[in-house]
């Protein structure tokens, strides 16, 4: 058997399809009034700046103005605070997101705190991942990834409810957020990690695999349950010879064995990865119509 390839580019095409759409009604509707994105980014880390870039360039695409601020990696939490600060009272900016993992000098939590609650675009102010957490409660924004996978879900037809869902990874930005809304869409939700024991025994059992552990190929078909649908959020480098690059981009799934058992898998590239942007452009949206209804 080979599984049923769910495909991120397509569906994440599809998202940021709704979301120019939305745009450029809303510009119409309201005198030319645009969404803004304002980004930081604290450090010339290498990946950070590519998924920053990203970001910048989909908003493009999307109609959505957005601001890049670059701050040295020296800089201090009150510096960080400040540009916080001015963009929690900057009205052309809807959305603010801050990239992660900030320098040691500074606390992320006290940075995500202290953005605008109807600003946080990313989902990840202690509020917004609190009424995530608690039952008939609702955050204003969803973190990106986890909201992503969810879509997939969805359009691939997955049936959440009774489902039993495991999540490999426990990680603030991806692992947790997932366990809760699959409790939310009321799978019965395990969270596996570097401690448990017999991880098998609870990927055997599993109609629903999230995989985001950050090991390449960590999880191999012959763990999965028959018919399974895998979810895979790992992006790991493995050495290639035969690309120019001389790696390619492998998940935390053995992709090769995984499709012979599962019924329907996330390919990597090309699976979560899209989905991330395209569902912070949908966040970005909406920020800026909660802003437009407050106007
Ligand atoms: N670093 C890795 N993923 C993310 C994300 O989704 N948002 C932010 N702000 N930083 C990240």
């Amino acid at each position: 058997m080979s599984a049923t390839l769910i495909d991120g580019k397509e569906i994440g095409k599809k998202v940021r399809g709704e979301v120019r759409d939305a745009v450029a009604k809303m510009k119409a509707d309201n005198d030319g009034y645009t969404p803004g994105l304002a980004t930081v980014l604290v450090g010339d880390d290498v990946a950070s700046s590519t998924y920053v870039r990203m970001k910048h360039r989909a908003c493009k695409a999307a109609g959505i103005n957005s601001y890049g601020h670059i701050m040295p990696a020296n800089s201090t939490q009150e510096e960080v605070l400040a540009m916080v600060a001015k963009l929690n009272a900057d009205p052309d900016v809807h959305g603010i997101l801050v990239q992660l993992p900030l320098p040691d000098q500074v606390d992320e939590e006290t940075i995500l705190s202290a953005i605008d609650l109807e600003k946080d675009v990313d989902g990840f102010h202690p509020v917004n991942i609190g009424r995530l957490a608690m039952k008939d409660r609702d955050p204003l924004f969803v973190p990106c990834t986890p909201a992503g996978c969810m879509r997939l879900l969805e359009e691939a037809g997955i049936e959440t409810s009774g489902a039993e869902a495991v999540i490999v990874g426990r990680s603030n930005i991806v692992g947790l957020p997932m366990a809760m809304l699959l409790q939310k869409a009321n799978a019965t939700v395990t969270v596996c990690h570097s401690r448990t024991k017999d991880l098998d025994a609870h990927l055997k059992r599993a109609d629903i695999v999230v995989a985001a552990i950050g090991w390449a190929e960590m999880i191999k078909g012959a763990s999965l349950k028959p018919g399974c649908t895998v979810i895979d959020v790992g992006i790991n480098r493995k050495d290639d010879e035969t690309r120019k690059r001389g790696y390619r981009l492998v998940g935390d799934v053995e992709f090769d064995s995984a499709v012979e058992v599962s019924g329907a898998i996330t390919p990597v590239p090309g699976g979560v990865g899209p989905m991330t942007i395209a569902m912070l452009m949908q966040n970005t949206f909406h920020a800026a119509e909660i802003a437009l209804a407050k106007k």
